[in-house]
């Protein structure tokens, strides 16, 4: 079994896919390289602290000098590049962070592996650098030309760039997966589904950009897991693998399901002013990775969201700190005891 390097593991989705590979005994170490920015917290491994298989460092993966150290210090035998500043909205109020995040990490990333003679890299990516469809396009292929339209999803395209260029150049073993919009537990309450949940439990108003019809494909982030799990298993050099929920749904469609789940009222819809270049359809041919890997989305939105209410009711200890902005100082804490033990 393999040793991986999980960045960004204390997001979203890196903190799900951690929790997924271990569970189900795939590799045998697993290091977690985390900046911890607003959008990290350890709070969402606290389970795993203990666990023998887990490693955490706290590192910018634009610093060349702490990814050099880390991957000389440890044989990783896989590079998984989840970190990434990831909320459209901030990258429009500073694009910056963005590019050194997701251009100049992507690209730091790639030359220490290289240099650190890492066998393989996978980088973790977004359907949103195919730019927007309108409502009778088809879906992206991995064919699609990539057309990015905001500062995250540029940031992110020259990211997957680099990536392919680097597989191509230098030879090295790398893909990429570009995944639809996710939701499930541990999301950060920025984002739509989130948010809405915890505003409408919370009798708040739900602010719907523009007119609401803009459409997501949702994907619950265990179904998003399991696929990275089968690259990570099979996947192939060169190659880019899609998923995507099979659910497409207008954003106001989405929020009135939330309301249905959360017991609120249809007079918490706002409609505030839109989101500057909001892309309006996003949606994503998966066939071919359907044929190559097996894969298919198994959680259906009803389920999954259903669970997904249950679990942000269930974890208030979870979010409420964030709502409040207390976990700032915790994960400082947290941080300072551990390098205290260290
Ligand atoms: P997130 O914002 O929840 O988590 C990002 C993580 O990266 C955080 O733990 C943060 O501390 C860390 N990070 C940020 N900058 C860093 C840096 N410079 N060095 C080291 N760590 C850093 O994001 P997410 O929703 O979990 O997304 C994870 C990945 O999946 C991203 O690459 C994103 O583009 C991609 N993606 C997300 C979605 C989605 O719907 N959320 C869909 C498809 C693809
Ligand atoms: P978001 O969760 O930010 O993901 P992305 O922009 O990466 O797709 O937003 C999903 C959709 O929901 C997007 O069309 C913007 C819209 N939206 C709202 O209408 N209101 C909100 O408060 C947020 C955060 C998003």
């Amino acid at each position: 079994m393999d040793t991986i390097l999980v960045t960004g593991g204390c997001g979203f989705i890196g903190s799900n896919f951690i929790r997924h590979v271990l569970q189900e005994q795939l590799v045998a170490k697993l290091i977690n390289v985390d900046l911890l920015t607003y959008a990290g917290n350890p709070a969402n491994l606290a389970d795993f602290e203990d666990d023998e298989r887990y490693v955490f460092y706290r590192a910018d993966i634009a610093d060349e000098e702490a990814i050099n150290e880390i991957l000389s210090t440890h044989q990783v035998d896989v590079l998984l590049n989840f970190a990434a500043e990831s909320h459209v909205d901030r990258s429009i109020v500073d694009p910056q962070a963005f590019v050194r995040t997701n251009l100049v990490g992507t690209s730091t990333l790639l030359n220490a592996a290289r240099k650190q003679n890492v066998p393989r890299y996978i980088q973790i990516s977004t359907d949103e650098v195919y730019g927007s469809l309108s409502f009778d396009d088809p879906a992206f292929t991995e064919q699609t030309a990539l057309n990015p339209r905001n500062p995250y999803s540029a940031a992110k395209a020259g990211g997957d760039m680099l990536v392919l260029a680097h597989e191509h150049t230098f030879g090295i073993n790398a893909c990429v997966t570009r995944c639809s919009n996710n939701y499930g537990p541990y999301q950060f309450p920025e984002k739509l589904i989130p948010l809405m949940l915890l505003n409408a439990m919370d009798g708040k108003p739900l602010p719907v950009y523009g007119t609401g019809e803009n459409i997501r494909d949702w994907i619950h982030v265990e179904d998003h897991c399991r696929g990275i799990a089968a690259v990570l298993q099979h996947g192939q050099t060169g190659r880019v693998y899609h998923f995507g929920g099979d659910c497409e749904l207008q954003n106001i469609d989405v929020v009135r399901r939330i309301i249905e789940a959360a017991g609120a009222s249809e007079e918490q819809i706002t409609y505030v002013k839109d989101r500057p270049g909001h892309d309006m359809r996003y949606a994503m041919n998966f066939e071919e990775t359907t044929k190559e890997l097996g894969w298919t989305p198994r959680i259906s939105f009803e389920e999954g969201l259903a669970a997904t209410a249950q679990w942000y009711r269930d974890n208030q200890s979870w979010w409420k700190p964030i709502v409040s902005g207390d976990y700032l100082e915790w994960i400082e804490q947290w941080y300072g005891e551990r390098k205290g033990a260290a």
